[in-house]
């Protein structure tokens, strides 16, 4: 396994990868997905194992101080073999940040648990309807 830049021979199984996951946000618009995951700020890396990517973390980051955590998704049948944590670390060092905030789906808390860390209350919010 090793863990690389994400680029856009990876796109399409990233967008499987969030499929399987039954998280439509990336996969809706492939374009866009593209965009998002190399847009200014962001540090995008894949797992490849077998020639095939078996994971990956798309992170922001301000370059100095702090980073969100958006998406991390390692595949059903290589999970709990260090792949999740080998993404984290190394999207973290790129990104040159302090911290690393994230929302967490409540079956990952042993996951985020596993590293140092202040568990705080968050919210992802969305515009007010005009
Ligand atoms: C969360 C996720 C990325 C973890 O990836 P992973 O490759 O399995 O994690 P690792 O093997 O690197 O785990 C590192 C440590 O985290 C902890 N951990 C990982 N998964 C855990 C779980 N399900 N329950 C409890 N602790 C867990 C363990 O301490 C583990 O070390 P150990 O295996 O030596 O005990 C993976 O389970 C996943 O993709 N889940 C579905 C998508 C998801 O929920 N993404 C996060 C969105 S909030």
């Amino acid at each position: 396994m090793e863990i690389a830049a994400f680029g856009e021979e990876h796109l399409a199984a990233v967008l499987r990868l969030c499929e399987a996951e039954g998280w439509p946000t990336l996969p809706t618009d492939p374009d866009r997905a593209m965009r998002a995951l190399t847009a200014p700020g962001v540090v995008s890396v894949v797992a490849v194992e077998g020639g095939g990517v078996v994971g990956f973390a798309y992170l922001l980051t301000d370059g100095e101080i702090e980073a969100y955590l958006s998406l991390l998704v390692v595949a059903g049948h290589v999970r709990r073999r260090g792949i999740g944590r080998a993404l984290v670390d190394e999207a973290f060092a790129r990104s040159g940040a302090q911290r690393l905030d994230l929302l967490s789906a409540a079956e990952s808390e042993g996951f985020y648990r596993s590293y140092k860390h202040r568990a705080l209350a968050g919210y992802r919010i969305y515009p007010i309807a005009g």
